[in-house]
This record gives structure tokens, C-alpha cells and sequence, in this order.
């Protein structure tokens, strides 16, 4: 592994406005063939973050040319109206892709709904058949967010093959579906989780370490090794003085946020352990754009897909 002295950016905003320009034309080759690729997003009730993510989809499809709609049952919904809300969609030829946003309330069943999505028109990557189709390497609709950080390393041209990958969380949605995919590019993978004994020791020993676990600077300097490369998948809202000054003390722009809205946005690794990596990714503004650049992609991917047209 090589170390540079100098910690690089990986410019997530950069990375995404490039993939989007790629399927910008993908789209505008569709619309020549007289398809119009088409996204629902289904939000149910009002989770302040979800809301702003479910608007930064809807409007990134209306500029790349993709028809999109976003769906806003109330927190009420039952799972049953849920499922045949799904049916609707699975069965209407306008729309490639059918997105339900997480978290959804507690009395929904999350699994089934996610299980109810036509797998072809499941640009998550979330259907038992996408997931088992990505465990056996013929791939499908792939995770976005993970799917992201795997197009970010290889465009920025850092090695994965032979590397020791450390993958901090294990959710169905970046963890597990993350650990799959660096381990289709060849490298060593090792999934650690809050149950983990010695999580300082794993983290030490990465080449590449992925921090999706959702807890505020929870990997410190100290579980850093010299020239690693560090992705940042956390998105903690830090609302405390204390926090902020463990953080970010001397940081005067985190500062003047923190006055004017009384939080920041953090990811999960202590900001001060990126001076001894070799590549990170800030927060925000490194692995979020992406997510978007891949829904995109993978909403093309679908249309094509369901046509018979190669991918
Ligand atoms: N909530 C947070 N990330 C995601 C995602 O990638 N997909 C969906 N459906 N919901 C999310």
C-alpha cells in the first residue's frame, strides 16, 4: 500500500456528477428509442431526513431525463394498503424503478414490503433475489450506496484486489451488500460489527476501512493505520457542546454551523484520523452524492434491463 503524505479528498459531488453525465446520455439514447425510464419513490409520513433525501432524488431524476414521481402515504398506512400499493406499481408499464424509503414505521412489515417489489423493478437491490444474486456474482440491481463506494475507489484509482477491507456495520443496506462487493473485487474482507471484540485492533489492520455503523466519530486515530483509506459512510447529526468540541474544536466553518443551527453532520470517524490516511471521504459531501448517482444508474439499468436491451 502506498502512503502519501499528503491526505487526498475523495470528492463525492465530483465522482456523482460524472457518473450522472454518463447516464444523462444513457438516458438520452433511451429517449431516442422512444423509452422514458421512470422512478416512484414511496415516502411514508414525515421523517424530516427522509423527506430531504426523497427531493434530492426526485429532482436529480427530473434533470438527468428520468420521469419520476415520489408517493407520500401517512404514517397511518397499513402494511396491507402498503402491499397493494406496490402491486399497482409493480404492474404499471411506466415505471422502471420502485424505491421505498427507510426507515418506515415500526407497525409496517419492512421485509415484506421489500420482498413485494417486482425484483426487476427493485433499484435498491434490496429483493432476496437481487441480494442472493449479488452473493452468487451475477449481479443484478446492486445497494446504491455500496455500489457508490466501489465506483468512487476505482475511479479514483485505488487499489482494492489484495487489500485488507474492513467494513464497520452490518446492515442489509451498506454493510453487508458493501463486505459482498469488495470481496467480488478481490480483496480480503473482514465484517466487524458492535459485538465485535477488539473493533481498534480490525480497524488497525485495514487497507481499506468502510465506516457504516451510525455511531459519531466511533473510529478514532488511534484504530488508524498510517496511509489507510478511510470511507465514511455515517451521517450523525452531533447536537452537544462537548461533542463539538471533541470534534471540531478549532474548526472555525463547523463552528459558525454549530452557533447558526445548534448541530452538524459528522460521519462515523473521528475527523481527526483523517490527516493519517492516504485517501477520505469528507461528510458530507463524499459517499452521499453518490448513493443518488447510483439510483440513477441502476434506473436505467432497469429499463434496459426489463426490455431485454444490454446493460
Ligand atoms: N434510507 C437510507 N438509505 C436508503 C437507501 O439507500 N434506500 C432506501 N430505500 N432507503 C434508504
Amino acid at each position: 500500500m502506498t502512503t502519501t503524505t499528503t491526505p487526498q479528498i475523495l470528492d463525492g459531488n465530483a465522482i456523482a456528477a460524472a457518473i450522472q453525465t454518463e447516464v444523462t446520455k444513457d438516458v438520452q439514447q433511451l429517449h431516442l428509442q422512444g423509452i422514458r425510464p421512470g422512478l416512484t419513490v414511496v415516502l411514508v409520513g414525515n421523517h424530516p431526513a427522509s423527506e430531504v433525501y426523497v427531493r434530492n432524488k426526485v429532482k436529480t431524476s427530473a434533470a438527468l431525463g428520468i420521469k419520476s414521481e415520489s408517493i407520500t402515504p401517512p404514517a397511518s398506512v397499513t402494511t396491507e394498503e402498503m402491499l397493494a400499493l406496490i402491486a399497482t406499481l409493480n404492474a404499471r408499464e411506466d415505471i422502471d424503478g420502485i424505491l421505498i424509503q427507510l426507515p418506515l414505521p415500526a407497525h409496517v412489515d419492512a421485509k415484506r414490503l421489500l420482498e413485494a417489489v417486482s425484483p426487476e423493478k427493485d433499484v435498491d437491490g434490496f429483493h432476496p433475489v437481487n441480494v442472493g444474486r449479488l452473493q452468487s456474482g451475477q449481479p443484478s440491481l446492486i445497494p446504491c450506496t455500496p455500489a457508490g463506494i466501489i465506483q468512487m475507489l476505482k475511479r479514483s484509482g485505488i487499489l482494492i484486489s489484495g487489500q485488507h477491507a474492513v467494513v464497520v456495520g452490518r446492515s442489509d443496506i451498506v454493510g453487508k451488500p458493501m463486505a459482498m462487493l469488495l470481496l467480488h473485487e478481490n480483496a480480503t474482507v473482514t465484517i466487524c460489527h458492535s459485538k465485535t471484540k477488539d473493533l481498534a485492533g480490525f480497524c488497525r489492520s485495514a487497507d481499506i476501512l468502510v465506516a457504516a455503523i451510525g455511531k459519531a466519530g466511533i473510529i478514532t486515530p488511534a484504530m488508524v493505520r498510517p496511509g489507510a483509506v478511510l470511507v465514511d459512510v455515517g451521517m450523525n447529526r452531533i447536537t452537544s457542546q462537548e461533542d463539538f468540541d471533541r470534534f471540531f474544536s478549532g474548526n472555525s466553518r463547523r463552528e459558525a454551523t454549530f452557533r447558526e443551527k445548534g448541530s452538524v453532520l459528522m460521519g462515523d470517524i473521528d475527523p481527526h484520523a483523517f490527516a493519517l490516511a492516504s485517501y477520505y471521504t469528507p461528510v458530507p459531501g463524499g459517499v452521499g452524492p453518490l448513493t443518488i448517482a447510483m439510483l440513477m444508474a441502476n434506473t436505467v439499468r432497469a429499463a434496459r434491463l426489463r426490455r431485454g436491451l444490454p446493460v
